[in-house]
């Protein structure tokens, strides 16, 4: 019989790890000094599970979220994301797999300076072939839950930073991810604004039942999620 190879971007099976990854490693090269940065690392995110990961400068963890969110290539391991082996996928394919079910919120939002919010907000869904017209309804139903209707024609640099993250946490939310990851979302801002992004960012993952990964250093904010993974020296040392 003729069997056909299982289409890689297939939708997910319903009770699948929405990220796993086994025996995760990275190393990088400096002339001839190799730095291993990430020992084998094995762990799982489930649906709808929020999770933590702490520990200190420089133990691995910006590397581990590039790793998961396919920004780099692991040296050894593999991680699946909705069931799918990553490293076996074209770069196509992974592209469109990582814009698919993925949402990403930097420390220093990396968002489009000379865009305006509506249209940074935009940018996932007209990646994904959304017609313009949609994608703008989208977003800006998004935009209308975060306080940042009135902002909408506003260029990134004429707001505040705590308005910056919010429309980075719209631009990872609103292509219905099944998961974000988030590097220190409010590394920059005073805490009270911190709160107000946290907030936001839990009350919609909570709405949109997202899973959600935040590396943070703000103990307060990991003891509200369901679980905290400690890293150091490029181990996970509690999970
Ligand atoms: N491209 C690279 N080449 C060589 N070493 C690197 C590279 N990227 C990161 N590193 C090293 O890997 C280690 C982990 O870096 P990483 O950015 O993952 O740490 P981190 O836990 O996110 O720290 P922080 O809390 O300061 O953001 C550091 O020692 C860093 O210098
Ligand atoms: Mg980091």
């Amino acid at each position: 019989m003729n069997k056909r190879s299982p289409n890689p971007l297939a939708a997910p099976k319903q009770n699948a790890p929405v990220l796993t990854c086994n025996n995760l490693s990275k190393t990088f090269h400096d002339g001839s000094l190799f730095v291993e940065v990430l020992k084998p690392i094995n762990f799982s995110v489930h649906a709808r599970e929020r999770i933590a990961i702490v520990g200190p400068s420089g133990a691995g963890k910006s590397t581990l979220l590039h790793l998961l969110g396919g920004l780099d290539r692991p040296s050894s391991g593999e991680i699946f994301l909705a069931g799918k082996n990553l490293d076996q996928l074209s770069e196509n394919h992974r592209s469109h797999l990582r814009n698919r079910y993925l949402g990403f919120i930097y420390q220093f939002h990396h968002l489009l300076p000379e865009f305006t919010v509506l249209e940074n907000a935009c940018i996932p869904l007209l990646l994904a072939g959304i017609k313009p017209f949609l994608a703008q309804k989208k977003a800006l139903n998004l935009l209308k839950k975060v306080g940042l209707v009135h902002r909408q024609h506003h260029k990134l640099g004429e707001l505040s930073g705590g308005e910056r993250q919010r429309t980075a946490i719209v631009r990872a939310l609103v292509n219905n991810p099944l998961c974000i990851l988030a590097d220190e979302p409010t590394g920059n801002l005073d805490s009270h604004t911190a709160e107000q992004v946290y907030q936001t960012l839990l009350e919609l993952n909570e709405e949109f039942n997202t899973s959600l990964v935040i590396v943070t250093h703000d103990h307060g904010l990991a003891s509200r999620l369901d679980r905290t993974l400690h890293m150091e020296d490029g181990q996970l040392i509690s999970i």
